[in-house]
This record gives C-alpha cells, structure tokens and sequence, in this order.
C-alpha cells in the first residue's frame, strides 16, 4: 500500500510516499527557517501562507521522486494535529480536496503519533509491544506506553515549557538565534563534559518534566547574578546535560515500571545528540530512534503512522476538520 503523507502543522511544509508504512519512497521538506528566524520564532501567519506557496510544488516533487502520478498511490494521510490551527488548516484542506478530485481514502493523523512511526521507517523488524515512547519536540514532551497500534497511554509530560521550547529560549538567551536546538548541540558536543552542575527539576508526577525553572536559572546566571559568567559552550554544555538527564531518567523509570520491551526516541528533540547518546548507554532495553532527519517533522512519518490506521480499516469523513489542541494517550 502507497500512502501519500502530508505534514504542515507547524513550519515544515513536507510531502512523501510511503511503501506499507516502512519504505521512504519519498521524503520532500521545505523548511521555512529562514523565514521566521529574523523574528526569532515561528510566526503563525507567515507560516500559513508559506505552506500555501509551497505544498503544490511540494506535492509535486514527492510524486515525481516516488515515479508516480496520484494515480498510483492507495490513499492519503495528513497531520490534523496538534499544532499551529491556520498551517494545519492548509495540509488538511489540501489533503480533502485531493481525496476528492482522486476518490483515494483519506486519513488524518496525530502529529505526535507521526512522531512515534518514524520508528517504523526504513526498518525490517517491528519494533515489539509494549513499548515506551519518549517524544520530545519544540511543542511536547510527554512520556509514552504503546501498548499496540494506535493503542496510547500517557505516562508523564512537562509541567511546563516543551523540551525543545527549552533548547530554543535557553539558545537565544546564549545568542545562539533560531532554531536554538541544534545550534546548542553542537556548541555544546565543542565543550565536553561540563564542570558546572545546573539542578534537575523535581516535579510530583513520577514521569513529569519542568523545564522553566532551569531556563530562568540559565538567565541568571548569563546576567551575571551567580557570579562570574561562565563560557557560552559550557552554560550549553550544563543546560544539556540536565536536561538530558531529566528525559533519560524518566523515560528509563517508566519503561521498566510498565514492562516495555523497547524505548523510542522522537520529535526534533531526538535529534539531540547526547541525548541519543545517553539513552543508549544508560538503558538495558533496545533504543529505537530514527536518523535526525525522520526525528524532525516530516510527511513520511504521516504517511507510516496513517498506514497502519488505514490497515486497521479506518477512514476520515471527507468533512474532518483541523484539531490544534490534540494530544496523544
Ligand atoms: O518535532 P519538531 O521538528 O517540531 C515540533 O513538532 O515541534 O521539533 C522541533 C524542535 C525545536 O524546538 C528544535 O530546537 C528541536 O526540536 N531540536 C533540537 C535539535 N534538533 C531539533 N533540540 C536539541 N538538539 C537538537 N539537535
Ligand atoms: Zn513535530
């Protein structure tokens, strides 16, 4: 089964084709980080109107790698969300209106749940059940157990800010510009192991993260409130290391306290490479994560997540309508 994936809930306009959820066909992204790193952050509406300009060529270039017309595809799957309401309203409209031109079956997906086939991607055994899902991107950071396809408990998630909202408001408190995340990885893989110990929040929920007191600690420190100010890639290189920790931590305590046969690691966050690193070392049970470039949005995770709905025998009404508030288990 050939799945069309469609993917527009935040600043990534991304198309693919997907073979039985596993097989990249092919994976087209247009990033719109360009435009919204002048402003320092995502703007809602530029980025509705970009997703505008460029999901028909978009489109078009994901069929034409993939070899094939709309023609050849079996049905479409697009992210309705959670995320920004105005970009998620382009990929789905899009996505109804070709359902309806082509007859082809149309589904929408969870953009988190995209996140957690991404696992599924380019990989011949299946990950096994029960597994935990750590997902961690700019707009979630929540703590997993997948019990089956489509099957979802949440366990934990942040109290407050996103893990990644924290790698991108810590960046820019460090001057590192937009997106902060990766700019801070890579300062911080320059700096080693950090001397300096920033603290690692406490938090009721078992599986619960806060991130926000450790950012305003940062903004103390960078304001010279704690002393001397240290170096910039060592500031980086603690803010990671605690944060890292934190997730780790959690995830590793949820799994085996739930019986889960392996830890996935996605959303942009896993990209992050301590904390690839880190989850690998430190847990007993098979880490999955996807290459960086599946971990950050794209359509084949969209596609691969709506595959497995569609075997399931479900459907979206061709009125489904956009939902930026979702959230998954
Ligand atoms: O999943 P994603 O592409 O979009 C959302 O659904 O939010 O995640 C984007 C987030 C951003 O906050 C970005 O800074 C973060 O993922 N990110 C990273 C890294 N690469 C992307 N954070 C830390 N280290 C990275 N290498
Ligand atoms: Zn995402």
């Amino acid at each position: 089964m050939k799945v069309l994936g469609i993917e527009t809930s935040c600043d990534e306009t991304a198309v693919a084709v997907v073979e039985d959820g596993r097989r990249i066909l092919s994976n087209v992204i247009a990033s719109q980080v360009e435009l919204h790193a002048r402003y320092g952050g995502v703007v809602p509406e530029a980025a509705s109107r970009r997703h505008l300009e460029a999901i028909v060529p978009v489109l078009d270039e994901a069929l034409e790698r993939a070899g094939f017309t709309l023609r050849g595809l079996d049905a479409i799957a697009v992210t309705y969300g959670p995320g920004l309401a105005g970009a998620l309203l382009v990929g789905v409209n899009f996505a109804k209106a070709l359902a309806y031109a082509s007859g082809l079956p149309l589904i929408g997906v969870n953009h988190l749940e995209g996140h957690v086939y991404a696992a599924w991607l380019e990989r011949e055994e299946e990950p096994p059940f029960p597994l935990l899902a750590l997902i961690v991107s700019g707009g979630h950071s929540d703590v997993v157990l997948v019990e089956g396809h489509g099957v979802y408990r949440r366990l934990g998630e942040t109290v407050d800010d996103a893990a990644g909202e924290a790698f991108d408001k810590v960046a820019r408190l460090l001057g590192l510009g937009f997106p902060g995340g990766p700019a801070l990885d890579r300062l911080a893989q320059g700096a080693g192991r950090p001397a300096l110990r920033l603290p690692r929040a406490r938090v009721r929920g078992d599986y619960d993260f806060s991130f926000s007191g450790l950012k305003t600690r940062v903004q103390r420190i960078v304001r010279g409130e704690e002393g001397a100010v240290p170096e910039t890639a060592e500031l980086a290189a603690a803010f990671q290391e605690s944060v890292v920790d934190s997730l780790v931590t959690k995830a590793l305590k949820a799994a085996a306290d739930h019986g889960a046969r392996c830890i996935i690691l996605s959303g942009g966050v896993a990209a992050n490479s301590l904390l690839r690193a880190e989850l690998a070392r430190r847990s007993l049970l098979p880490v999955m994560a996807p290459p960086p470039e599946l971990c950050t949005d794209n359509g084949a995770m969209i596609a691969a997540a709506g595959y497995w709905r569609l075997l399931a025998g479900e459907r979206s009404a061709p009125v489904m309508d956009v939902e930026p508030g979702l959230r998954i288990g």
